[in-house]
């Protein structure tokens, strides 16, 4: 279909599908189901090895990998920036979940869902000794937790902090979308991709830890500061000036002049900028992922604690000036 010259570029993923505890492929057949993009792309999956080949970039979203009967459905989260992706998503196995229920004294019930996470530094290695105090969830969350597993990755009773792998579980959470915080006052900042927890399933996530509380940036310039977030955030492959699905559909352009992108965002359209109440501007509510799911193609801020999701929510909150 001609969609007035430029496509959204496409990358391909590829990986297979690994038991969580040793990393090794799942003997059995595995299925695959993908969420967060508004076109469902097309799977294959061959034993345990998996493709996807046409995601868009730039996006995050998640895949749900199934091995019955010895594995509970398992969520993952996927980040493609620009280049084709091979990585491996894991399964969980449903021995794991007994130990982990009888570890923790938790009988588990159909109708929720459990979540495993990493706690890791920027530069991915995982966290010990974060504290079960330092951890909460956005909104109110009814959930079980946090536990914590070993370095070995057994579920261990009666422990308050992360041990050397980082990893926390909670257990008997409502079917939501799920996005963990630092608790006030511990002093971090939890970066946590918004992740769905479904029935029955077990959704595995990694979360960034850094030292200090959110600083939310002051005195961010549109031209200087905004306008590079859309090239460098990939917004600008569908929401080019005269072409690209973002521009004919959502009628966008993000890579103009500045005082015309400006004009388009914050005058030409009631909702694409909401200074009183900025989170719930479109153009971060758009590339964020939502419930109910909105149209847009793609999600590229994992959380309100996305560096660069914070610097537009500034820029909204100091009043959305052509600066
Ligand atoms: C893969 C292509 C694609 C990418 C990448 C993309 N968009 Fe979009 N965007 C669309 C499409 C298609 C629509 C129209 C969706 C609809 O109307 O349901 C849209 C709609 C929007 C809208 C609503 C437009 C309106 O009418 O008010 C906003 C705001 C927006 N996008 C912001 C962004 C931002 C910011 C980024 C980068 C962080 C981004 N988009 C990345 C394709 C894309």
């Amino acid at each position: 279909m001609d969609n007035g010259g430029a496509d959204p570029e496409l990358v391909q993923v590829r990986g297979r599908v690994v038991d969580f505890v040793t990393g090794q492929p799942v003997a059995g057949e595995a299925t695959l189901g993908t969420s967060g993009l508004a076109v469902s792309p097309q799977v294959t999956v061959q034993g345990a090895a998996f493709s996807i080949p046409e995601v868009p970039a730039n996006s995050v979203f998640h895949v749900e990998a199934s091995v019955p009967p010895d594995y509970a459905p398992t969520t993952a989260g996927v980040t493609v920036i620009d280049a084709d992706l091979a990585t491996d998503v894991p399964a969980v196995s449903r021995a794991l979940l007994s130990q982990a229920g009888a570890a923790f004294g938790v009988t588990p019930t159909p109708g929720r869902g459990m979540l495993l996470i990493q706690l890791v530094n920027d530069a991915g290695q995982p966290r010990a000794g974060i504290a079960a105090s330092s951890l909460a969830f956005y909104g109110d969350l009814d959930a079980r937790g946090p536990f914590f597993l070993s370095e070995a990755l057994v579920p261990s009773a009666g422990v308050a902090a992360t041990a050397a792998k980082g990893w926390a579980m909670y257990l008997e959470i409502d079917p939501a979308l799920v996005g963990l915080r630092a608790a006030a006052g511990a002093n971090l900042t939890i970066d946590m991709p918004e992740s769905p927890v479904s029935a029955g399933g077990v959704t595995v996530v990694r979360a960034t830890v850094t030292d200090g509380p959110v600083v939310a940036p002051k005195n961010v310039s549109f031209s200087q500061t905004v306008m590079p977030i859309f090239q460098k955030r990939g917004c600008n492959a569908c929401h080019a000036a005269g072409k690209g699905p973002g521009r004919q559909q959502g009628g966008l352009t993000l890579n103009d002049d500045p005082a015309k992108v400006y004009r388009e965002l914050v005058e030409e359209k009631v909702g694409r900028v909401n200074v009183a109440m900025p989170d719930r501007s479109t153009v971060l509510t758009y590339p964020s992922r939502e419930t109910p799911p909105d149209g847009h193609p793609n999600v590229t801020f994992t959380s309100p604690a996305d560096p660069d999701y914070q610097k537009i929510r500034a820029w909204i909150a100091e009043g959305a000036k052509e600066n």
